[in-house]
């Protein structure tokens, strides 16, 4: 049996030389060279392209890249019944994590106009700010949305999360479903957004709830990119509704060299590098589940298809 390795941006020897560290015998067909369809059991995969997946009628298991899986799930061909998994890893939490502290410090902070003095010889003493006055609003509290809150509660700020369902984590309030998310909004002074993309999620970012927003938020996606809708954020700040944004994930990516956000001044883009996951320390996970799918054992991290995560 084989591993399908079927990816456009992951480096499959580095990948491969990884996982075979945990499993030394592992024979791989590298997307799109696959001798052997009946051979695949087991497919890492990232953006497959349509009805790929349905090609192999012996897989066991699908595992994406990263913690998101929208690139496996947008497939309407996928093949029912093979359970598909997402990494969970301490370190990419943490690296998210250190993404969204340095965002919200460097607004809570503002080190921007500290350096607009500097650059200016100005010496102008501005009061460091409270963190118990600003609320942060977390959109998703998964491991990695309750990690953040958590983290930036420990700073004192005082932090709102907004789940699906009810969620309780020590030190962030938690609201939950349709009904209370004007309530959340309402409070968020910053807006972080670390929720899976799903149907429910796609364009929240949006004209409506963006007003809902005290004047003057700042707005932050580690998300996805189609949970924004570029256009009304774009409106919000030129308003001076929304102070800034900080966004790592778009709809398309790379971004187009045209695109506003680029060039906008109260827009910071990093590209998709919020955190990742590396092939060493995933790769036990992997190997893992690749030993339980080819046992007949579940298998690690889950996601449930019709919740979309
Ligand atoms: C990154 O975007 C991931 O899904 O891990």
């Amino acid at each position: 049996m084989a591993l399908l390795f079927s990816s456009r941006i992951h480096p499959a020897d580095e990948w491969l030389a990884a996982i075979r560290r945990h499993l030394p015998d592992l024979e791989a067909a590298i997307w799109p060279e696959v001798p052997d369809p009946a051979a695949i059991d087991f497919a890492l995969t990232w953006a497959p392209k349509r009805g790929e997946l349905s090609r192999y009628p012996n897989l066991k298991g699908i595992s994406s890249f990263g913690a998101g899986v929208e690139h496996i799930l947008r497939d309407p061909d996928l093949p029912a019944g093979v359970p598909i998994v997402k990494i969970v890893d301490p370190k990419l939490t943490a690296g998210m994590v250190e993404y969204v502290l340095l965002h919200v410090l460097r607004q809570h902070r503002q080190l921007d106009r500290l350096q607009a003095q500097q650059r200016e010889g100005r010496w102008q003493w501005l009061p460091p700010p409270d963190t118990g006055r600003t609320t942060v609003g977390i959109l998703g509290l998964g491991q990695i949305g309750a990690a953040a809150g958590a983290a930036l509660a420990a700073l004192g700020f005082r932090v709102i999360g907004w789940s699906r369902s009810e969620k309780g984590h020590p030190g962030i309030e938690g609201l939950h479903g349709p009904g209370e998310l004007e309530r959340f909004l309402a409070q968020s002074q910053f807006l972080v957004c670390l929720l899976p993309l799903t149907p429910a999620t796609t364009g929240l970012i949006n004209r409506r709830n963006l007003a809902l927003l005290p004047r003057g938020a700042y707005v932050i996606n580690a998300g996805r990119g189609p949970q924004v809708v570029d256009e009304d954020l774009l409106q919000a700040l030129d308003s001076g509704h929304v102070a800034g944004a900080t966004l790592d994930v778009f709809h398309r990516e790379p971004l187009d060299p045209a695109h506003p956000f680029w060039r906008h001044p109260k827009v910071t883009v990093t590209p998709h590098n919020a955190s990742d996951a590396t092939p060493e320390r995933v790769a036990p996970q992997i190997a893992e589940n690749i030993r339980r799918a080819r046992e007949g054992r579940p298998l690690l991290n889950t996601i449930d298809r019709r919740l979309g995560y």
